[in-house]
């Protein structure tokens, strides 16, 4: 049996839908039982919870051999995941897969950084046989452009002409659900970078969405702070916008556009690219 946490979100249900397709028994945490009724059923059970509130989970936890611990963006997220992995632990777990980002360091110059890296030290101190994902940008996140796509043909972020190897949630999942099915001893300590399979500027993306929308896609540059702004409009609290904004600092200093073999070589698939997944995605994108 699995625990899955964040099995309702972008990157837990394609990963609940892979180790279903394994006919791994679940167990899927969430604070809003209605999402995932509709995956309730043979091998699958929903229980209702709140990372912030242990003792909402807690008994939960046991039976579960293994759990995938992912967090939203919380400025809680250390002492959520922290407490997760303690109770884990007591409960009978024996791996946590944690769920955690590029550039994961308590050191981190930048918010989300070291709010994972602590979460990371978290986790370790528990004792419990864990390891970390730390995926770089998701490609699901280029569909957030495609308003100001169908609107003036533009498409706004703050990288500048760095390059990052944005990475389909996907072949996360296919990644999570290969070391979650893997004798644990293998992945035990174990920190993956994980990665599409080619690092782009984003005019080279805009060049792909050209293509794949079939009229002049453009992009445009914006400062750091004037993303954020655009974000805090949008309803972000200020220190998230700001946090997100920040981590245009992976990319500017290069880190987002290391490649590696993980996708390929754990989860045995062939990373997307991200013309792949533009085309995919082209009802999206137009209109
Ligand atoms: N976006 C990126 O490019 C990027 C890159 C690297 C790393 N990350 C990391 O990815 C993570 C977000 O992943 P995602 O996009 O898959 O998430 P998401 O789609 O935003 O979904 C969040 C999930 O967390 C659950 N959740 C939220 N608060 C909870 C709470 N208090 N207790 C229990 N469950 C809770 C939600 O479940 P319910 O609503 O059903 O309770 C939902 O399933 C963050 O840690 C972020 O730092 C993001």
């Amino acid at each position: 049996m699995i625990f899955v946490t964040g099995a309702s979100g972008t990157n837990g249900r394609p990963l609940v839908e892979r180790l279903r397709a394994r006919g791994v028994a679940l167990r899927l945490l969430t604070r809003d039982a209605k999402k995932l009724d509709a995956l309730r059923g043979a091998g699958v059970e929903v229980v209702s919870g709140d990372l912030a509130e242990p003792a909402s989970y807690a008994a939960a936890l046991r039976g579960c051999e293994r759990a995938f611990l992912l967090s939203a963006v919380s400025q809680r997220i250390a002492e959520q995941e922290g407490a997760f992995a303690t109770a884990a632990a007591q409960a009978g777990v024996r791996q946590v897969v944690k769920f955690s980002a590029n550039g994961a360091d308590p050191k981190s110059p930048y918010a989300l950084g070291r709010m994972h890296g602590q979460a990371e030290a978290a986790v370790a101190a528990s004792g419990i046989a864990w390891c970390a994902l730390r995926p770089t940008f998701f490609q699901q996140n280029l569909l957030w452009a495609a308003g100001s796509i169908k609107k003036d043909g533009t498409f706004r972020n703050n990288l500048g002409d760095a390059r990052a190897a944005h990475v389909d949630v996907r072949d996360l999942a296919a990644v999570a659900a290969a070391i979650l099915t893997a004798p644990i001893a293998a992945h035990a300590g174990k920190v993956y970078e994980l990665r599409g399979p080619e690092a782009l500027t984003f005019a080279e993306i805009a060049t792909l969405f050209t293509q794949v929308v079939g009229k002049p896609v453009r992009y445009v540059n914006l400062t750091d702070a004037e993303y954020a702004a655009g974000m805090v409009r949008a309803g972000l609290p200020e220190w998230l916008a700001t946090a997100i904004a920040e981590l245009a600092a992976v990319a500017r200093d290069g880190s987002a556009a290391r490649l590696n073999d993980h996708v390929r070589t754990l989860g045995g698939k062939e990373p997307t690219t991200v013309a792949a997944f533009l085309a995919e995605h082209r009802a999206a994108l137009v209109g």
